[in-house]
């Protein structure tokens, strides 16, 4: 993690574990770093924010000019909640129901389509619209198989070779397609993939298919080392040849259009880290097994991608290692943050750093056994700020009877007892 031992531990003893904690410079930084990569006059950034939410998250980066890639209505307005115009959005859901799609159009941002069926229909009713087109790149990547996006084996995009079938729906309905979209898959490994998928695109985006285009949206990708062996690609010399390429085709195609890249993992993944505390430590014959108070609920990539994430040991660094399985709070075998792992001597209290998990850990996270979600604290400058809090088990429980269909917490004393009807509502 890149904040001190001691500002992760002032944020324990302030605000509690289990704490999400992000760092905002390193943010900055790393869209700095990505701006410098790709030094091309129309160069936007469309931050993925499916991969973390956080409004302080999002201000930032509507600060520096990103623009943002949504995907369901929730992102949409949390998006403009935090600042961004309707025009600074690209809407990029896949399998909306028609009312979805009404709902957006309402709004203003540009619609990315990425079925024939869907086009069909969509074109039918809002003939003569700008409108952005996802291909399938049929190019193969991603760190693991439930995030590899392209290729015949997946729901997205349109097939290239569908193409003829896409020009006739966009000239009968008059649609102005201005964008080309793809996304290849998360945390590509291949080098060549980034280079090879904007090839495939740009074979179909021809002044005669499509006259009208101002810019083409390469997707997110861009992979981040979670393991030990992982190293950080040189993103400024992949870069070059990115540029290179599209410069050139913009000469083919006469005129200088946009180049759009949707970073998610890049720009937060390590700018995050969940902080844990050790509440239990068990030796069983054959291993010594750690017990956090945290979860696969609150961090599922472990569980999910047998993803590694880096664990410090905050409060016992400079100890003798020794090999662990770090388990979370919940009754499920799976429930491991990391399993045969070599960490600093843990006792229990220890505070523990789960890192890189500023990217798609709190985003996708859970109240499985109504474990309420971690807090989430930001640093900006040296400040530690609370950017939401802990609820706690009583405000979770409140919501969702609430939320119930005939149970209102005025009506609890009927259903529970006395004991917890006190605990619940304080009457
Ligand atoms: N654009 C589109 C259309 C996407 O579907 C995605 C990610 C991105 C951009 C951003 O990709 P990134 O730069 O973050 O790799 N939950 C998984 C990752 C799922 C990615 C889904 N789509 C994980 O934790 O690894």
């Amino acid at each position: 993690m890149s904040l001190a031992s001691h500002i992760l531990k002032k944020i324990a003893e302030t605000h509690g574990t289990p704490t999400y904690v992000y760092d905002i410079d390193r943010i900055k930084e790393r869209y700095q770093y990505f701006q410098a990569a790709f030094p091309w006059p129309g160069l936007t950034i469309c931050y993925a924010m499916k991969a973390n939410y956080n409004p302080n998250i999002l201000r930032t980066l509507r600060s520096l000019g990103a623009f943002i890639d949504a995907v369901s209505p929730g992102d949409l307005y949390m998006a403009m909640a935090c600042g961004f115009k309707a025009s600074r959005i690209i809407y990029t859901a896949n399998n909306m129901k028609d009312c979805e799609v009404d709902e957006i159009m309402k709004t203003g941002v540009l619609m990315n389509i990425g079925s024939l069926s869907r086009l069909e229909k969509y074109a039918a009713k809002y003939p003569g619209t700008r409108l952005c087109l996802r291909f399938n790149p049929d190019v193969v990547d991603g760190e693991h198989d439930k995030i590899k996006t392209g290729g015949d084996l997946t729901k997205f995009g349109i097939l290239l070779e569908d193409v003829d079938k896409v020009l006739r729906v966009a000239r009968d309905h008059k649609l102005k397609i201005v964008g080309l979209h793809e996304h290849t898959g998360s945390g590509l490994i291949k080098p060549d993939s980034i280079l090879n998928s904007m090839k495939n695109i740009m074979s179909v985006a021809t002044q005669n298919n499509f006259p009208n285009l101002e810019f083409l949206d390469f997707g997110g990708g861009f992979k981040v080392p979670y393991g030990p062996d992982e190293t950080e690609i040189d993103y400024k010399l992949v870069g070059q040849d990115i540029v290179a390429l599209f410069s050139s085709f913009c000469d083919s195609y006469g005129k200088k259009l946009g180049l759009y890249f949707e970073p998610g993992k890049f720009l937060t993944a390590k700018a995050g880290c969940l902080l844990v505390e050790v509440n239990t430590i068990k030796t069983n014959r054959k291993k010594t097994i750690c017990g956090t108070d945290s979860g696969f609920p609150q961090l599922i990539r472990p569980m999910f991608y047998d993803a590694y994430h880096h664990i410090e040991n905050i409060s016992n660094p400079e100890s003798d290692k020794i090999e662990y399985d770090i388990c979370g709070n919940i009754c499920e075998t799976g429930d491991l943050f990391a399993k045969n792992r070599l960490i600093s001597r843990i006792r229990e209290k220890d505070l523990l750093s789960i890192n890189d998990a500023g990217a798609y850990c709190y985003a996708m996270g859970g109240v499985y056994n109504l474990r309420p979600m971690p807090a989430e604290v930001v640093v900006e400058n040296g400040r530690i700020m609370l950017s939401r809090r802990r609820k706690t088990s009583e405000d979770l429980i409140l919501s969702i009877l609430e939320e119930s269909i005939g149970i209102h917490p005025g009506q609890l004393n009927k259903h529970s007892n006395e004991a917890c009807y006190q605990t619940l509502v304080g009457a």
